[in-house]
């Protein structure tokens, strides 16, 4: 038996017991068969949560691009590592081998050494999804620079932030991006944030839209001509296995984003494993995760978990609905897909559209569907099982977090049945606990509470950047000895555990906890409901009360809104109870929502809380535009 690729239950629970009785023989096993080290760690874990600190196979030293490209060079030189397919659909898909990607991965990282770019420097990576982003991302991680990549949709401000934070030195960006029909100016975007940040000294400009752009002189330089002259040989230099990799920001619920620090040997094992697991990953699939690199799935489930196991992943520079909104699956059929992994949100605005867009496209090489990055509900889940997967390609609905660096609660696709809305069970080597609120774990099945984790896995963050004691505060300080997800999740009768949202989403109504997920579940099942969500607002008697924002399905024909709003009111009390019906229903067109696709509850909370007037800065939503209108029709 392989630990390596489980394939069925009685597996699972196996390895999931040693994994847990045994973590550092466990993983001292997985690390030494499919790893290429410079030398081994001296010792495979040592922790303290109190401190925080975490160190995996101590002492060892490697190169995680060597993991990635070099081994692979003599068995799959030819074989495709990275999929491109443009925005454009009249655009050539390009097919890079490993051998191109080795090539230009040198080839990069020279012209960024050439640049003065050294060992434990940091990097700010400002790229649309296009082959030099993960080059880049690569040759940092060749000659042991830190990446950070900045999601190239943040605000010229957000970007800012994030490099002063981390003190770059140097920005990769572009002349600008392809978005479905737009370009954006992201040169010029750069250019507005570094007025704010001195510490930048150079600007590499990678050519893409073929825009007139302004270049400043001794700061900016065009990478082509660059990667030319440049040789595409590179030592890659020899880490140590806690050396950081790369900085990744996500924002707290308050305050300053928050810098996450990923070291290298653990992370590569963990990234690695789990994409060979979550998505049944042999030889000759063409992966596809429609993710933003700029987001850690993006990291762990475009780059370095697929290109670890020698896959091909295909990098799309595209949007869901351009040219239409069947881009999804005429690139599914187009390139043979067989696994696909997008988020929830992607799947409900395409079934919004209607099945047309899906049912004209051969899926039949789709093997495994995936989700991720917030609660699925059980409508989108059959919407996708439905028509995409057609009942025969297995859902993982994958939870983890930017801090986690890799999928921690998941269905093992042909091993795990799935149940719709729920994650399922722990990842190999995961050991999850509920807690209540007076810090005591709840034991057995059937109870909810909040997400912690026991044991230290491989991939967790280390740190923020620059700032241990936040770490230890958001993390560690909810319930001793464990780390807190932030999270609140229910364990079903068979132990399965469903991600209920955020604790911070949870509303206590006349002394009831109630979560939003359940809640907004319901509404959605209203045939004339695409999306809602949900908040709290003070109530006189009830302490808070719910407040709905509801988008209808574009069906063309008017209802009438005061019959909806007690049919909506009508499901509720019907799936949760009396007690979570809402008292104002706001028909809207959209709702505010993150760049990954979270809606902004914050905002709507606010705004159903009569303080619209001090919402913060809302500039790095995906849609600041639709917040206007919502304040316009609030109810009263
Ligand atoms: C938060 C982490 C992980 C990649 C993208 C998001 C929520 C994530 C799920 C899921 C329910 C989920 C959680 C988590 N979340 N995946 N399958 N089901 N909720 O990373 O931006 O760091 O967000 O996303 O609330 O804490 P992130």
């Amino acid at each position: 038996m392989s630990n390596y690729h489980i394939k069925h239950l009685e597996e699972y629970f196996q390895v999931y017991r040693k994994s847990v009785e045994n973590p550092e023989k466990f993983w001292e096993e997985i690390a030494e068969e499919h790893f290429l080290w410079r030398k081994k760690w001296d010792n495979v874990l040592s922790w303290d949560f109190t401190k925080p600190e975490v160190k995996w196979f101590e002492g060892a030293k490697l190169n995680i691009t060597e993991n990635c490209i070099d081994r692979h060079l003599l068995t799959r030189g030819d074989k495709t590592a990275i999929l491109f397919e443009p925005n454009n659909i009249k655009e050539e898909a390009q097919h890079i081998t490993y051998k191109q990607l080795h090539q230009n991965v040198c080839k990069m990282a020279n012209v960024l050494k050439s640049k003065g770019v050294q060992k434990g420097d940091r990097v700010c990576v400002y790229l649309p999804m296009i082959p030099e982003l993960v080059y880049t991302v690569l040759a940092c991680a060749r000659i042991g620079a830190v990446h950070s990549v900045v999601f190239a949709g943040f605000s010229s401000t957000a970007l800012a932030t994030r490099i002063n934070d981390c003190d770059c030195k140097i920005v990769i960006t572009s002349d600008g991006s392809f978005r479905g029909k737009k370009t954006i100016d992201l040169k010029g975007i750069v250019d507005e944030s570094l007025e704010s940040c001195e510490g930048v000294k150079t600007v590499l400009v990678a050519k893409r839209i073929q825009s007139e752009i302004t270049m400043k002189q001794d700061r900016d330089f065009w990478l082509q001509p660059l990667l030319e002259e440049a040789s595409s040989e590179c030592e890659p230099e020899i880490m140590d296995a806690e050396d950081p990799l790369f900085i990744l920001y996500t924002s707290g619920s308050t305050g300053m984003p928050k810098g996450m620090l990923h070291t290298t040997a653990g992370y590569m094992v963990y990234a690695s494993y789990t994409f060979k697991n979550v998505f049944n990953y042999t030889e000759n699939d063409v992966y596809w995760c429609s993710a933003d690199v700029g987001w850690i799935t993006g990291h762990s489930y475009i780059i370095y978990g697929p290109l670890a196991n020698g896959a091909t992943s295909v990098l799309f520079e595209g949007v869901p609905s351009y040219p239409d909104f069947g881009r999804f699956w005429q690139t599914v059929e187009k390139h043979k897909i067989t696994q696909f992994y997008t988020a929830p949100t992607a799947i409900r605005a395409l079934a919004k559209e209607g099945v047309d867009y899906v049912k004209n496209y051969d899926l039949s090489s789709l093997k495994v569907l995936g989700t991720v990055g917030e609660p699925i509900n059980e409508e989108a889940w059959h919407w996708y099982d439905d028509n995409v997967g057609k009942n025969q390609a297995p859902i993982v609905d994958t939870w983890f977090q930017t801090e986690n660096g890799g999928i921690m609660i998941t269905p093992i696709p042909y091993v795990t049945p799935t149940k719709p809305t729920y994650a399922t069970l722990p990842f190999i080597g995961i050991q999850p606990a509920l807690m209540n609120e007076e810090g005591k774990e709840i034991e057995g099945n059937q109870v909810s509470g909040r997400l912690c984790i026991k044991f230290p896995w491989p991939s967790i963050a280390r740190t923020i950047w620059g700032n241990h004691k936040r770490y230890k505060e958001t993390y560690f300080s909810a319930f001793e000895n464990k780390y807190f997800t932030g999270d609140e999740a229910l364990r079903d009768e068979v132990g399965y555990y469903r991600i209920t949202g955020r604790v911070d989403d949870v509303i206590i109504v006349s002394g009831h906890n109630l979560g939003t997920a359940p809640i907004e579940d319901a509404i959605n099942e209203h045939p004339a409901v695409a999306e809602s969500a949900i908040v709290g607002f003070p109530h006189e008697i009830k302490g808070n009360a719910l407040y709905g924002y509801v988008i209808l399905k574009d069906t063309g024909e008017s209802r009438n809104q005061d019959n909806l709003r007690k049919e909506i009111n009508q499901i509720i009390t019907e799936q949760i109870g009396p007690i979570a019906k809402l008292d104002k229903i706001q028909f809207t067109e959209g709702l505010p929502k993150t760049r990954s696709g979270k809606i902004m509850r914050r905002i709507l909370r606010k705004i159903a809380n009569n303080e619209a007037d001090n919402l913060g800065d809302i500039s790095t939503l995906l849609n600041p535009e639709v917040v206007e209108g919502i304040i316009k029709k609030v109810l009263n």
